[in-house]
């Protein structure tokens, strides 16, 4: 795990972009897993950038999110498939057809999931999964208790994310209690992982995350278990890491690392 520590919010999406865009220069038809909330809102905003702006093609990228609360058509404003469109897919040259989300109101759920499981193999893995992370250590909709080999599936919300999740909708109950979400055993099959965090609320999330033990009850530790994963955070939400100075250190001197590597 590498765990990168940015002044603020714009420098995080920045770093993760270029994560993204120097595969995207060399995986022709790049698979992208993608998130919803606030996290990565910045980063879509600098990729619509980079497209508009003639620097990146994503007639050859497929995507496929993460998770879809069940019960919300796909226009219900607070659908995950809405915030998509909303935030990132309208806005660049993506083929409809390579854009892949869970149904909030799929006819067999069994299936559905199945199906999304098949696709995502179809199209050779997940080249570089993003993610956010909940105050409770989730990751997609898998809540504390998810087993680390889950695979997509229905999840039942708890109160903590409900609550999250709340502002948006005209109140808490109408919060919808379910959802479909990848499993942790998909995100873990992705080629890359980043994981986007800011802010103090973040913070003990981010600590069990990295430096915890290995648990399903807190479904970020999964990606200890991951060759690349990268964990991009600002200084809030690095607060409580213990080795957070070693983090600085090790990114600081990375290219004189990398030079004293090719010199051998
Ligand atoms: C939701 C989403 C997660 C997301 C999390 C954190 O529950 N299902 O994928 O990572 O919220 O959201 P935010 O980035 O807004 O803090």
């Amino acid at each position: 795990m590498e765990v990168i520590i940015k002044d603020n919010y714009d420098q995080i999406c920045e770093e993760a972009v270029r994560l993204i865009h120097q595969k995207w220069q060399v995986k022709n038809g790049l698979v992208l897993g993608l998130a919803t909330g606030r996290s990565p809102l910045g980063v879509y905003a600098r990729l619509i950038e980079l497209n508009q702006r003639g620097l990146m093609d994503f007639s050859r990228v497929t995507t496929f999110n993460l998770d879809e609360y069940i019960g919300l058509a796909e226009d219900h404003p607070q659908s995950f498939s809405a915030y998509m469109e909303k935030n990132f897919f309208r806005h660049i040259n993506i083929n409809r057809e390579n854009i892949h989300r869970l149904s909030g109101t799929p006819d067999d759920i069994e299936r559905h999931c199945r199906d999304y499981e098949e696709k995502i193999k179809t199209a050779g893995g997940i080249d570089i999964q993003i993610l956010g992370i909940g105050r409770n250590g989730h990751i997609g909709f898998n809540e504390p208790g998810s087993s680390l080999a889950s695979r997509t599936r229905v999840k039942t919300l708890t109160k903590s994310t409900i609550e999250a999740n709340a502002p948006g909708f005209k109140n808490k109950d109408e919060v919808p209690r379910y959802c479909l979400t990848m499993g942790i055993g998909t995100i873990l099959d992705s080629g890359m992982l980043i994981l986007l965090a800011s802010g103090l609320e973040k913070n003990e999330a981010i600590a069990k995350t990295v430096e915890g033990p290995v648990t399903a009850s807190v479904p970020g530790s999964a990606l200890q278990l991951h060759r690349t994963a990268k964990v991009i955070i600002d200084h809030h939400a690095a607060s409580r890491l213990q080795r957070k100075d070693y983090y600085l250190w090790v990114y600081e001197h990375r290219d004189k690392i990398t030079d004293f590597l090719k010199k051998r």
